[in-house]
């Protein structure tokens, strides 16, 4: 049996990750691999109903992180698990490293808490921390992420922040690659859809190659 993959997929809105995830998925597919794409927060039944909640509601830092680390959990355990034990590939559009990124690069909460709740949440049976074994970050200036975002769609809580709150998400997620280097892989989003496209499937491929799944 073909051993279970976990890829998350980062950045800030508007870097534009989903076109480039669903075609990594397609990628897999042909490969014969079975996909489970799925998100966060979201993913479950519940835990599209907190994402509804956090992403809509104002609400305190801590339930703020609570809740995404609560929603987390839920499709931990009802989908990226038993996907994982069943050998399937799971892209994941934002992870752990969003909740560092926007609750404690963009809010300012703080950090160690934030380490607390992931250890509680992602602790595996053996000891280790359940996380991606690849995070692609699509990396962009906020800049110009505001003007792609303008174009789009009507702005939820996160999207509707200002570009100082984005620029502090984008310094979040640079200082998770600072401490987790092995696991990124940074590319720039400020490229064309096309060039951005060629460099995730360079990046996926590599990573294959390397780990032999
Ligand atoms: P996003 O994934 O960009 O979905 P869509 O493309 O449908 O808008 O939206 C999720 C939002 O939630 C995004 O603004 C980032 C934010 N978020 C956090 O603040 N913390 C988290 O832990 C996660 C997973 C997301």
């Amino acid at each position: 049996m073909t051993r279970g993959l976990f890829i998350s997929f980062e950045g800030i809105d508007g870097a534009g990750k989903s076109t480039h995830i669903a075609r990594v998925a397609e990628l897999f597919r042909q490969a014969g691999r079975a996909v489970v794409l799925t998100r966060e927060p979201g993913g479950t039944l519940l835990s599209e109903k907190l994402r509804e909640l956090v992403l809509h509601e104002p609400m305190d830092l801590l339930t703020e992180a609570l809740l995404m680390f609560a929603a987390r959990r839920e499709h931990l355990v009802l989908v990226i698990e038993p996907a994982l034990a069943r050998g399937d590939v799971v892209l994941c559009d934002r992870f752990t490293d969003a909740t560092f990124a926007y609750q404690g690069g963009g809010r300012g909460f703080d950090w160690q808490v934030l380490a607390q709740l992931e250890r509680m949440v992602q602790s595996l049976p053996n000891g280790g921390l359940r996380q991606p074994e690849l995070t692609v970050w699509f990396d962009l200036d906020p800049q110009i992420a505001a003007q792609r975002l303008a174009l789009a769609r009507i702005p939820d809580k996160f999207e509707s922040q200002p570009a100082d709150f984005f620029a502090d998400v984008r310094a979040g997620y640079a200082k998770r690659l600072a401490e987790t280097p092995e696991r990124f892989a940074r590319i720039d989003a400020a490229q064309s859809m096309e060039a951005v496209g060629a460099d995730v499937d360079r990046v996926v491929t590599n990573w294959l190659n390397k780990v032999d799944a």
